[in-house]
C-alpha cells in the first residue's frame, strides 16, 4: 500500500503541539502581543502554521523535490529548451563568496574583479557572435529579444531623424519562430507579420520579398530553426533585408549547434541573443533568475542598454554617459550568477572545445534521428542540425496514437517528455533534442523506449503515464488558474 504521509500536504500532516526545534527558556520579560503586532494582525495570532517534528518537514520536503524529473536525475529530451547537463563546477565558482557575495552598490574600484568577468564576457560573445557590441542586462532570452528590438526602434527613429525617412511599423517573423518572436515584436510596438516556410522547412523567399518593404524594421530569423535545420538562404535573406533598409535579427535560442562553426554577424546578422541557460551552463528553469545577452553591430552600439561595462587604462568601469542609449531594461549589472557560469563555461571550452560542443550536439541528434525515423516519421528530411522533430500525425490517423500519448508514457520509462505540438508547423510535432551531453548508452536507451512505445495498445498509452503521483492534469487550467495557496476549506 502506498505511504499516504509521501502524498500528504504539510497542513494535513499537522499535529498540534507538534514541534521541530527545543528552544531554551526564554529569560527576558514576555511582552504582549498587542505591544508589538497592529490590533488586526494580533487578532490573527498564531497564525494557522503546520505543526511537525524535524523528520517529517525534511522528509516531505525530500519527497517532493524527487517527484518532478530534472537533467541531473533524467534524459530530457525538451527541443528548443537545450536541457543539456550543466557541470557542477560552474555552480561551485558562481557562489564563491568573493562572487556571490558582492554587493552591487560597492564602489566600482571594488568591484574591479567582477568587471573585468563581464567586460571579457561581453568580448566573447562578440567574437562568437561576429558582431561589435554587447549588452549583459537582459534578463533571459526573449528579454533579449525585447531590448534588441528596443535598440532597432531607436536606431530607426534616429536615423528617420537624420534622413526622414517614414517610421518602420513592421516586424517580420518566419511561422516557424518561437512564440516569443512576435510577441517581443508587438510589446517593442512594431507589428509583427508572419513570414511562410516552405515545405521543407525554409523561410519561403517569394512570401518573403512580397512582404518586405521599407516599413519593415527587422526580420527576426532562428537559424538552425526551430525544425532543426539550417537554413543556407540566411546571406541571401540579410541581402533582401538590408536592401529595404532593415535589420536582421537572430534568435541565438539554437547557438549550440553553430558555435565555433558560423558566425551570425558573418552570415548577416545585425543583432542577436544568447540564451546561456541553452547554451552556457546556465541554470534552467524556476522562472528564473536567467540571462539574455546581446550583441550588435557597432552602429547599434550607442543606443544598447547603460550601463555597458567599458575598460579605460587598465581600470574596468561602468559606462553611463550615453546619451542615445535606451536606458536600462534591468537594475544593475544583469544576472550576474548566470554571467559568471556562462564565462566559466566558455574559458573552460574555449575555441576548439566550444566547437566540439557543436559537433557533438549535431552527431546526437543525427545518431537519434537515424535511430528512430524508420518507426515515427520526420517529415523534413534525414539529417538535422541539434535537434529533430517528428511527428505523430501517421500514427495518429493509423492507431488513435497522438504525441502526448507518447510523451506521456515516455514518463513511465524513465525519460522526460520531448516538446510537444511545437513548432506550430508540424502536425502532431515531437521536438526531440538530445544534446551534446548524453552518451551513446543513453540515446539508444531512449530509442528503444520510443520504440517499444509505438508497439503498445493505444489503451495503455491513453492513460499513461501510469507511474507519476498525477497521471494527467488539466494543464490548460494548471497553467491559467493554479492553486498555490492552501486553504482549508480546499
Ligand atoms: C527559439 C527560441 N527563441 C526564444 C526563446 C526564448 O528564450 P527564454 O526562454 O530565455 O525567454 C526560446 C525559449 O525556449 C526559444 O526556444
Amino acid at each position: 500500500m502506498r505511504n499516504q504521509q509521501a502524498t500528504q500536504l504539510l497542513f494535513e500532516l499537522s499535529k498540534p503541539g507538534r514541534r521541530g526545534a527545543k528552544l531554551p527558556a526564554s529569560d527576558v520579560p514576555a511582552r504582549s502581543l498587542s505591544d508589538l503586532l497592529p490590533a488586526e494582525h494580533a487578532a490573527a495570532f498564531p497564525p494557522p502554521l503546520p505543526e511537525l517534528a524535524e523528520p517529517d518537514v525534511v522528509r516531505h520536503f525530500t519527497n517532493l523535490s524527487t517527484k518532478n524529473m530534472s537533467v541531473d536525475t533524467h534524459f530530457y529530451p525538451l527541443g528548443s529548451c537545450t536541457m543539456k547537463y550543466n557541470s557542477k563546477r560552474n555552480e561551485r565558482i558562481a557562489a564563491l563568496p568573493g562572487l556571490a557575495n558582492l554587493h552591487p552598490y560597492q564602489s566600482e574600484d571594488s568591484l574591479q574583479g567582477l568587471l573585468q568577468l563581464l567586460y571579457e564576457l561581453q568580448g566573447m560573445l562578440c567574437e562568437i557572435s561576429g558582431l561589435d557590441a554587447a549588452s549583459l542586462q537582459p534578463a533571459a532570452g526573449a528579454h533579449g529579444e525585447l531590448t534588441a528590438l528596443m535598440v532597432a526602434a531607436a536606431y530607426f527613429r534616429d536615423r528617420a531623424q537624420q534622413t526622414g525617412e517614414p517610421r518602420r511599423t513592421k516586424v517580420l517573423t518566419p511561422d516557424s519562430s518561437h512564440g516569443t518572436n512576435p510577441a517581443s515584436a508587438a510589446v517593442a510596438g512594431f507589428e509583427a507579420v508572419t513570414v511562410r516556410s516552405t515545405p521543407d522547412g525554409f523561410v519561403d523567399l517569394a512570401d518573403l520579398r512580397a512582404k518586405l518593404d521599407r516599413q519593415t524594421a527587422v526580420f527576426m530569423i532562428t537559424n538552425p530553426n526551430t525544425l532543426g535545420l539550417f537554413d543556407r538562404q540566411v546571406r541571401e535573406i540579410a541581402h533582401l533585408v538590408h536592401e529595404q533598409g532593415g535589420l536582421l535579427y537572430l534568435d541565438g535560442a539554437n547557438m549550440n549547434a553553430i558555435l565555433g562553426v558560423a558566425r551570425p554577424g558573418d552570415f548577416g546578422a545585425d543583432m542577436m541573443h544568447f540564451n546561456p541557460h541553452k547554451t552556457f551552463s546556465g541554470p534552467h528553469g524556476g522562472g528564473g533568475p536567467g540571462a539574455g545577452p546581446i550583441t550588435v553591430r557597432a552602429m547599434l552600439e550607442p543606443y544598447l542598454p547603460s550601463p555597458v561595462v567599458t575598460k579605460v587604462g587598465d581600470r574596468y568601469r561602468l559606462a553611463f554617459d550615453r546619451p542615445k542609449s535606451i536606458g536600462r531594461v534591468r537594475s544593475f549589472f544583469g544576472n550576474t550568477g548566470v554571467l559568471v557560469r556562462a564565462y566559466c563555461y566558455l574559458r573552460t571550452h574555449g575555441p576548439d572545445g566550444l566547437r566540439r560542443v557543436s559537433e557533438q550536439a549535431v552527431l546526437n541528434a543525427n545518431y537519434l534521428l537515424a535511430k528512430v525515423k524508420d518507426r515515427l516519421s520526420v517529415p523534413h528530411g534525414d539529417r538535422c542540425m541539434h535537434e529533430f522533430v517528428a511527428s505523430a500525425a501517421k500514427i495518429k490517423a493509423q492507431r488513435g496514437i497522438s504525441a502526448m500519448d507518447i510523451a506521456k508514457r515516455l514518463l513511465d520509462y524513465g525519460f522526460h517528455a520531448p516538446t510537444v505540438y511545437f513548432p506550430l508547423t508540424v502536425k502532431e510535432a515531437m521536438m526531440i533534442e538530445p544534446t551534446e551531453t548524453e552518451g551513446k548508452e543513453t540515446l539508444d536507451a531512449f530509442a528503444d523506449a520510443l520504440v517499444r512505445i509505438l508497439d503498445e495498445s493505444p489503451e495503455t498509452l491513453h492513460d499513461a503515464p501510469h507511474t507519476t503521483p498525477i497521471s494527467r492534469p488539466d494543464e490548460v487550467r494548471a497553467a491559467r488558474t493554479p492553486v498555490v495557496r492552501w486553504s482549508p476549506s480546499a
